[in-house]
């Protein structure tokens, strides 16, 4: 099979590539990328000595480029991660995220229509070669927000009783959960389901909204065939420093405060990358054509905790057999005293403008039609973040090489 993946050389587009070269022997991978801030070669160094890859470095607005691609191989799906992926920038300047994720999506489905159209029907509709797939990576931030209405939470599944209605009955939540120690905890009555209506809040959200609903537009006015995932908030390796987990972990290191925004008590429903991955994969192999997929589900924790937990982790990494000293092989790469790395790093700032209150997935359509279950606990998969940090600084010191220091000093310094 041959596939676009577009914004591979980002942190979920490039754990894609990685997840399908392991998983697929007989898979030939192009990814354009337009290598922006966020996208970094050395994320696929390894990668890029495959022979089953290739590199094209540009835009996805660029048509004439993206038809070369095209013409010179045989694509089945286009996978298309790549946009500009941060609230805060999107805050800041709307433009730049109107154009790559909305015109972007548009240019690469007029490109994919027309290198895949045989006939038209009697209708007057297109008629496609036989296999193909556009995937539209989007988000479930397209969904607007939720009430905050269980404020610290409450397990899902409590005396063997729901507590809260959802999608999937007692049975298929604890066959999701069989290898958790405690049944995950949530903060509201609903969940984002994919029959409610999208109600995007930042210019971030509304512009992959935009993009999402021409996806649609385009299987209903072309029949091209097409699927649409939304995923919560991601987590793992090659997350760049400007999230809010990643940027923890490196201000910890460096014994920088932590910023929480506001109260630090939103909710994020959070999964770890290989899993979005693994959940990707899934609808493109087995997805119904015009469908939308929820991918996450039921991991919902608020901000501060989520940072608490990242400053317990790091911790407890770092340090030797419970000595006050750092384990040799951390030496360089914790620059804080070890008796600073605790809760004091801590600083509330200035809360985001319009900051969604929460976001939790309802997983239930792709788990009931595809078998996807969130495989990765929460407690297991920061560890595996926070080991991959602490071991690949080289990685981390190459992404925050270009602008990043202006970045954080304007984003920042004004909070
Ligand atoms: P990212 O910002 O880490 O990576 C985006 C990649 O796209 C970068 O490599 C960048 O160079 C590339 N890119 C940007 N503009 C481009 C253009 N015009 N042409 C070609 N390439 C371009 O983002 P991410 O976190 O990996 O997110 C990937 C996708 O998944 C996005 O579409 C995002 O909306 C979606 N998503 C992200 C999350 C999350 O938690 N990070 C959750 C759900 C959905
Ligand atoms: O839900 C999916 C979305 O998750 C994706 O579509 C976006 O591309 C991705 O960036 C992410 O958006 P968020 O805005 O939720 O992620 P971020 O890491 O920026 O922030 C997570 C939460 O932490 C949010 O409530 C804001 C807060 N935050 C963030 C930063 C960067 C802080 O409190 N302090 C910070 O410094």
């Amino acid at each position: 099979m041959n596939y676009l993946v577009t914004g591979g050389a980002g942190f979920i587009g490039a754990n894609f590539v990685k997840y399908m070269l392991k998983k697929y022997e007989d898979i030939n991978i192009v990814v354009l990328d337009k290598l922006t801030y966020a996208g970094n070669l050395g994320t696929i160094g390894e990668e890029l000595k495959d022979s089953r890859v290739s590199f094209v470095k540009g835009d996805i607005c660029n048509k004439e480029l993206v038809e070369n691609i095209f013409m010179n191989n045989d694509i089945d799906y286009v996978v298309n991660f790549a946009a500009e992926s941060h609230v805060d920038r999107s805050i800041e300047d709307p433009g730049i995220f109107l154009k790559t994720n909305i015109l972007g999506t548009q240019i690469l489905m007029d490109v994919a229509k027309a290198h895949w159209t045989i006939s038209k029907d009697e209708k007057g509709y297109p008629v496609y070669k036989d296999g193909k797939k556009f995937l539209q990576v989007s988000t479930d931030e397209v969904y607007g927000t939720l009430e905050r209405d269980i404020p610290e939470g409450q397990s899902l599944v409590d005396n063997g009783q729901l507590t809260v209605e959802n999608g999937l009955s007692l049975e298929e939540l604890k066959d999701l959960f069989k290898n958790r120690e405690a049944m995950p905890k949530v903060f509201g009555n609903k969940f984002f389901t994919e029959e409610k209506g999208l109600d995007p809040r930042s210019p971030y959200a509304t512009s992959k909204t935009g993009a999402d609903m021409l996806v649609r537009a385009y299987n209903e006015t072309y029949h091209f065939p097409v699927n649409v995932t939304r995923c919560s908030n991601n987590y793992g390796p090659y997350h760049f420093p400007e999230k809010l987990i990643p940027l923890i972990i490196k201000n910890i290191l460096e014994g920088k405060n932590l910023p929480v925004y506001g109260d630090g008590k939103q909710v994020r429903d959070w999964l770890y990358v290989e899993d979005h991955c693994k959940g990707i994969d899934m609808v493109i192999n087995g997805g119904r054509l015009g469908e939308a997929y929820n991918i996450g589900g039921f991991n919902e924790e608020q901000n501060i905790n989520i940072v608490k937990l990242t400053i317990d982790t790091v911790r407890k990494l770092v340090v030797d057999n419970g000595e006050l000293k750092v384990k040799d092989q951390y030496k360089n790469v914790v620059k804080c005293p070890l008796e600073k790395i605790n809760y004091d790093l801590i600083t509330h700032v200035q809360d985001r403008l319009g900051h969604d209150a929460r976001y939790a997935i309802d997983p239930a359509k792709t788990v009931k039609e595809l078998g996807f279950y969130p495989e990765t606990p929460f407690t297991v998969g920061i560890e595996k973040t926070i080991k991959w940090y602490l071991d690949n600084q080289e990685w981390v010191n190459e992404v925050v090489s270009g602008d990043y220091q202006k970045y954080y000093n304007e984003m920042y310094g004004k909070k």
